[in-house]
């Protein structure tokens, strides 16, 4: 296989659309983004377009993955989608899967703005947006109208409403897991909410996150379908952490990684005034790049190859999304691509990668 080098194209979108996008707030911008994608794609007529403009396919792309076929490795990561309406028109742009969510029992509002920023100067997208969304009936009800077709694989990324009791913790997470089993491909199971940074982490943390899986475990053995269930790793823990969940992959039915996530850890390459005005705030982007490859590459090895990982943080390329394959993932995800590279980003990353094989 070849090496895709890194380059940095200059497209329209960069050269006039991302300069006027990024005079307005973040958020601001990503709402108007996905409301205008939303309703390009809204028909079928709509989508098709956006397919014929974005969309690439190959079948050297396709691969099968927990028994779910995709047809490309290149997927939406959680919180663009964050209520299941745009998974269709983000299949349209080239996606090959699209993680919906975080989707809590419960509507939030998440936390307050701004609490969204950029930092162009890095590629990254920081946030404490704190899990906004809709919640489940109502995720549901986007869900439904999954109709013609399911072309593009759906997952769930799930966690409990803000302020859940942790002796709860089980039935809030199976809230919203029972509900949304028929509806989606696979899940992830976001576990923020109950492992923290190293310091705070105790074995208790291990023996809940194994308590909420193994109710799962449960609830699947009596459906006629299965789901894949995958548990999304955090960049900023430590061997002892990961290796635990590694240990959890290998000794129960959980059927793979999700590595790993945005990171806390960002005050070394952020300004004082940044650091001031996004305190509080987990990272996304380019920086996060290395510590990726070296968690899917440390996460790969403790477990043998014999397991899927879905590889996600810093994606800003194809040459990226190779070298993550390349350590060992199955599939990629990105987020902050998505601001910096715009909407043609999923298909022209799928075209790099097919020209590679
Ligand atoms: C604004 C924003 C919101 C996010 N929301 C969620 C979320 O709700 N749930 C989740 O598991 N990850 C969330 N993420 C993390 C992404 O899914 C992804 O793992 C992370 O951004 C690293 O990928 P990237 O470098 O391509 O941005 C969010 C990231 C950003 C930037």
């Amino acid at each position: 296989m070849g090496k895709i080098t890194h380059t940095t194209q200059m497209s329209f979108y960069k050269s006039i659309v991302r300069p006027f996008l990024f005079l307005f707030p973040a958020e601001r911008v990503r709402n108007f983004a996905l409301a205008a994608l939303r309703i390009a794609g809204s028909s079928r007529f709509g989508e098709w377009c956006l397919s014929h403009i974005y969309g690439y396919r190959h079948p050297s792309l396709e691969k099968e993955v927990f028994g779910v076929r995709f047809r490309n490795p290149i997927g939406a990561a959680a919180g663009l989608d964050r209520d299941a309406r745009l998974y269709r028109q983000l299949g349209a742009l080239g996606f090959g899967f699209v993680e919906i969510g975080t989707i809590t029992p419960k509507e939030q509002p998440g936390g307050i703005r701004p609490r969204m920023f950029r930092i162009p100067r890095l590629q990254a997208v920081l946030h404490r947006m704190g899990h906004p969304n809709c919640g489940i009936e109502k995720a549901i009800d986007h869900l439904r109208r999954r109709a013609h077709g399911k072309r593009v694989v759906v997952g769930a990324n799930i966690a409990p409403n803000s302020h859940f009791a942790r002796e709860n913790a089980t039935k809030e997470y199976l809230r919203t897991f029972r509900p949304l089993y028929q509806y989606v491909e696979y899940f992830t199971i976001n576990v923020s909410a109950i492992i923290g940074s190293p310091e705070s982490y105790t074995p208790q943390d291990k023996e809940l996150v194994e308590e909420i899986l193994e109710a799962m475990f449960d609830f699947r053995r009596g459906q006629n379908d299965y789901r894949p269930i995958l548990l999304k790793l955090s960049p900023d823990w430590d061997n002892k952490q990961i290796d635990d969940m590694v240990s959890i992959l290998v000794d129960t039915p959980l059927d793979g990684l999700v590595v790993s996530d945005c990171t806390r850890q960002w005050n070394n390459v952020a300004s004082e005034r940044n650091k001031g005005r996004m305190a509080g705030c987990n990272m996304g982007g380019a920086p996060l790049i290395d510590r990726t490859e070296e968690m899917v590459r440390y996460v790969c090895s403790r477990m043998d190859y014999s397991y899927p990982v879905i590889a996600t943080g810093g994606v800003m390329s194809a040459a990226d999304a190779q070298r993550l394959l390349d350590a060992g993932a199955s599939l990629v995800q990105c987020y902050s691509a998505m601001v910096y590279e715009g909407p043609a980003f999923p298909g022209r990353t799928c075209r790099a990668l097919a020209q590679n094989k």
